[in-house]
């Protein structure tokens, strides 16, 4: 992906970001994922009082690219934090593992320094994901 394709996605993640319902941690976070047709999707994270019901940004711009009939992704932007760009959890890297290939890109940017994001493939955050191609029903 370009520099600007890459800088556009993350404007996108910080857009979702500033919507984010965090009373609980304050923490708020932005996910804009790009699907395999080059439409996007964003999420935010939505806190709950019942704190495990917390539904992270990623898996939010997930369920919306699906509920749109899109279940094809090549690249995922995060913004959160302030100086230091957080990693996906691995509830999250695991539900990407579904949808995404292992080379599917994960870029990831702090909400005060966008230009300086970093970026990953799904491969090397999550290696050797469970997937359905390890259950034996796919056999
Ligand atoms: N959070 C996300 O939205 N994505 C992540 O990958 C890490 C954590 C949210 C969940 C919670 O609302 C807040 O950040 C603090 O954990």
């Amino acid at each position: 992906m370009k520099t600007q394709q890459i800088q556009s996605l993350i404007r996108k993640a910080a857009a979702a970001r500033r919507r984010a319902y965090a009373p609980y941690s304050k923490f708020r976070v932005g996910a804009a994922l790009l699907t395999s047709t080059g439409r996007i999707f964003s999420g935010c994270n939505v806190e709950n009082a019942s704190y495990g019901m917390t539904l992270c940004a990623e898996r939010a711009a997930v369920a919306a690219a699906v509920a749109s009939g899109y279940q094809q992704f090549k690249a995922i932007a995060i913004v959160g934090g302030k100086k230091e760009a957080p990693s996906p959890c691995g509830a999250c890297l695991q539900v990407l593992a579904e949808f995404c290939r292992p080379n599917c890109l994960i870029i990831l940017a702090a909400n005060a320094r966008p230009a300086a994001f970093q970026t990953y493939r799904l491969k090397d955050l999550l290696p050797r994901a469970f997937t359905a191609h390890c259950l034996p029903i796919t056999d």
